[in-house]
């Protein structure tokens, strides 16, 4: 497995190929990203996976500067689960102007859920995601579903601006207690990683009521949910459930759903979805 910092070294390893698949990443790498990356070797052609914290889609006041920088680690465990490349550039050679063009997703999709609670959060995001499709040219890029709302704006981004790159779902990757593993459970202490999965036993419990009762009581049914964690002690910023198709309120139970949270557990934001 290379590992690659430059963009001139990249496209030089990469020249003339056309099938590759494409894992983008900020590092600090669990098991899920691991088995996106196992996901790509399904495909024809090599796995490149990037590996870049891109301030862009961090607000000030977020964990940008303590976000865990830890390549060396995360190439011993990119190479055993198949990936060919790695794309770690410096935030230097990815923005060696002010980043000045960006890629703002529609508000009517960006602007709620995480871009309500993260304004600007999926322009960083589109930026960055463009401006590497654009580097690497894969022919397949693979999202963690755990992001479910990044997903779809990726996925909105890539048709909206034609870029011949299919995007494949990668299913969320779970703990044995159920929590959806993600770089920031690092930040939790020990009580409250045996916490934790609260949040997906609350989107568990909302869409269980959904599919029992109907829409009818959906806000009560919400902030039921929302407080059952108050009570343990989070800080929850939504527990909904959205169509999936565009992640509006729904209209009809027989439209496909999906319940989404975030909520906060100490200093940590943790985020879940479960579509039902
Ligand atoms: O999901 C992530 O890790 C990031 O948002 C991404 C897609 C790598 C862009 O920085």
């Amino acid at each position: 497995m290379r590992v690659i910092h430059t963009v001139a070294e990249l496209r030089q390893a990469l020249q003339g190929e056309r099938t590759t698949t494409f894992v983008p990443t900020m590092g600090n790498l669990h098991d899920g990203h691991l088995s996106l990356v196992r996901q790509a070797k399904g495909f024809s052609g090599p796995v490149v996976a990037s590996i870049f914290v891109n301030r862009l889609q961090f607000a000030p006041h977020e964990d940008f500067d303590t976000y865990p920088r830890t390549l060396a680690q995360d190439c011993a465990r990119l190479a055993p689960a198949g990936c060919d490349l790695v794309f770690a550039p410096s935030e230097r050679e990815l923005y060696p102007q002010p980043q000045g063009v960006k890629v703002v997703p529609p508000p009517e999709l960006a602007d709620i859920l995480e871009g309500a609670f993260r304004p600007g959060f999926f322009t960083g995001v589109c930026t960055v995601v463009a401006k590497l499709f654009a580097i690497v040219q894969p022919a397949v890029a693979v999202f963690g579903q755990k992001d479910y709302q990044q997903l779809m704006v990726i996925r909105q981004m890539t048709a909206q601006l034609a870029l011949p790159i299919r995007i494949e779902a990668g299913p969320t990757a779970r703990a044995d207690d159920g929590l959806a593993l993600s770089s920031r459970n690092g930040y939790l202490s020990a009580d409250e990683r045996a916490e934790a999965p609260a949040l997906a036993r609350a989107l568990q419990g909302l869409a269980a009521a959904v599919r029992a009762g109907g829409l009818q009581d959906l806000s009560a049914l919400e902030a039921e949910a929302q407080q059952s964690l108050t009570a343990r002690g989070w800080q929850p910023d939504y527990l909904t459930v959205r169509r999936r198709a565009d992640l509006q309120p729904p209209t009809s139970p027989a439209e496909p759903l999906v319940a989404l949270g975030a909520a906060r557990l100490g200093r940590t934001r943790l985020i879940d979805n479960l579509e039902f």
